[in-house]
């Protein structure tokens, strides 16, 4: 419960802030109404989605922080709602930030100390406003947000160099509605139309948009008259030096406090998880990473098709406190010097899975976590759920010693694995989390890798990584690696995955050529997840090539995929045996930390 106070509150509502430019942005400020006495901190957040619509309240309730005494700022950023200027995402971030972190700290009842809150493109805005060290600016509380925007692993517009397709399409077309008025000032029939065009467009995304090509004059865009930022990612692919910058990396050279937030089915969290890590590492210890097992601003117990208790959700945590009166005490903390549970706060806390806990812990990943390889092996026929794909830890001989069958599939970019669940962002359509996996299992092109029901818990804590041999005939091509707990009725829950294109198996920034059947070795990147495998569970990989939409199809050409229309059907392999030991990497917990 946020504590009460009867302290009145003032709202004033377009408060302008002039930026360098001339630019003016609008901003509702929430007070004490003291008739000026006294001087308070200053908790500021910019957003693109509008500061009177529901988001705007929706990490922190402005009039409740307000009344336990704070100056409260939601500011419009540029190009939106009642600000001025033009919107072009994440473009003006690091400007506007500073000087609306610098203008609000001076507003009258301010004590000119600043903290910044939000949640994805507003958790965004407090990094690019940090990367140019505004001197007012005290404290961040990032929630659900992404690293550096041009950061080839970002999760924003590229994972691991492929496209973050559907999810970065739908929001641009959403991003572009509340422009059309800004556009189409005196010709409301035009304006009707325009709008029309575009929610055609947003809803025919499922169906037929997203499978539109090529990407780089992608129908949907066209026909809705949008899509400039789409292209400009689309040409950073090619020429890094466009690539909107957020120079993140300055801002982890402040001595600023952070309570930073991700969810293990959020499309960030790998930006949430290096944020952490990189302020840590400059040696800033009050930092604080809290990950529940949520997805993309949604912090509910239930997600997808679990249930993972009601102090799972951010109604509850861990039996303590609901997420907001959280976010507060972290304000008090970090600008009032209150004593509260950031006295004793671990660095990070994080939701077990499976065993349905939290658990503490002094660094990510947990100290006390050893890596363990399962290794893949089959008779060669590993492919879907009838097939015989096994996982064995190396900790009970499971590393292959002989020649052994190796599986193939093939990948037709006509027919591609749809995305099932996940850390994403498309449309509400496409379920999100934890998701079962057997649809997508069911078919041949997914190999599907099955330990032996487990004797005792295996309690996974740490970064996902799978090493895998593959060979193609394609003159470039992807594959795909979800790691999956598998109960013992059988429901497979998506856990975390990972991508890798095969020309970009050297380094993001370096296309290797690819040669037909010669055989390389790759990392797949799967990020990080805490899941306890229970007895009679199994843990299992599922390799393929696609999950699309939410990744943008590799049509297997050697073209760029961004540029053609042109696919063929890839023959793959994936090998698993001495010399070629293809296996998963966990980091696993002793005994002592498994679930009772
Ligand atoms: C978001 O605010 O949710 C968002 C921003 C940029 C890309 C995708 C999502």
């Amino acid at each position: 419960m946020v504590p009460q106070s009867s302290r009145p509150v003032r709202a004033s509502f377009d408060v302008a802030a002039t930026m360098r430019d001339g630019t003016v942005l609008r901003a509702n400020v929430f007070q004490p109404d003291d008739g000026g006495a006294g001087r308070y901190p200053v908790l500021l957040t910019r957003l693109p989605y509008g500061k009177d619509l529901p988001l705007g309240s929706a990490a922190l309730i402005p009039e409740q922080a307000a009344r336990l005494g704070y100056v409260v700022v939601v500011q419009d950023v540029r190009g939106t709602f009642a600000s001025d200027g033009e919107f072009f995402p994440m473009l003006a971030e690091q400007r506007d930030g500073y000087d609306t972190v610098e203008w609000a700290a001076r507003l009258p009842g301010a004590n000119g100390e600043v903290g910044m809150y939000g949640v994805s493109y507003f958790g965004h805005t407090q990094w690019a406003a940090a990367s140019q060290h505004p001197p007012s600016l005290r404290a961040l509380l990032p929630m659900h947000t992404w690293n550096d925007t041009g950061a080839p692993n970002a999760g924003v517009v590229w994972r691991n160099g492929v496209l973050q397709f559907g999810g970065e399409v739908a929001w641009q077309l959403e991003m572009a509605l509340p422009q059309l008025p800004r556009r189409i000032r005196n010709d409301p029939q035009a304006l009707a139309r325009a709008i029309y065009a575009l929610t055609r467009e947003i809803d025919r995304l499922p169906t037929q948009g997203f499978s539109e090509l090529p990407l780089d004059a992608f129908g949907p865009f066209t026909r809705a008259g949008t899509g400039e930022a789409w292209r400009y990612s689309i040409e950073a692919r090619e020429n890094p030096a466009l690539a909107v910058q957020s120079a993140v990396a300055a801002a982890y050279e402040l001595p600023l406090p952070v309570f930073h937030i991700g969810g293990w089915y959020d499309l960030f969290l790998g930006g949430t998880i290096a944020n952490f890590q990189a302020m840590r590492a400059a040696g800033n210890r009050r930092q604080w990473l809290l990950i529940g097992p949520w997805t993309h601003g949604n912090v509910n117990h239930v997600q997808g098709d679990v249930d993972f208790g009601f102090v799972s959700g951010g109604a509850l945590l861990d039996y303590q406190i609901d997420l907001m009166s959280l976010s507060l005490q972290f304000f008090d903390h970090a600008l009032k010097g209150a004593a509260n549970l950031f006295n004793a706060m671990p660095p990070v806390k994080y939701f077990l899975m499976g065993a349905n806990v939290w658990k503490s812990a002094g660094t990510w990943p947990p100290a006390e976590a050893a890596t363990q390889a399962w290794y893949l092996a089959s008779s060669g026929h590993a492919n879907s759920l009838r097939g015989d794909g096994t996982l064995s830890s190396g900790v009970s001989g499971g590393r292959p010693t002989g020649a052994e069958a190796v599986d193939s599939f093939a990948y037709n970019p006509a027919a591609p694995v749809p995305t099932v669940g996940g850390a994403h962002q498309l449309p509400a359509i496409f379920r999100r989390g934890p998701v079962d996996q057997r649809p997508v299992e069911e078919r041949d092109d997914v190999l599907v890798y099955s330990s032996a029901p487990l004797e005792a818990p295996v309690v996974v804590a740490g970064p996902v990584a799978a090493t895998l041999y593959v060979a193609t005939d394609a003159p470039d091509t992807d594959f795909v690696a979800r790691l999956v707990d598998v109960y013992p009725d059988g429901r497979a829950i998506a856990l975390t995955d990972g991508v890798v294109r095969l020309s970009l198996r050297e380094g993001l920034q370096t296309r290797a050529e690819v040669r037909s059947g010669e055989v390389y070795r790759v990392e797949i990147d799967l990020w990080s997840t805490a899941n306890a495998f229970l007895p009679g569970h199994r843990i299992r990989l599922d390799v393929t090539s696609s999950s699309f939409p939410r990744w943008e199809r590799n049509l297997n050409t050697g073209a760029d995929c961004a540029r053609s229309t042109q696919m063929c059907v890839a023959r793959q392999r994936v090998l698993h045996d001495a010399d070629h030991p293809s296996h998963l990497t966990l980091y696993v917990l002793p005994a002592e930390d498994a679930p009772a």
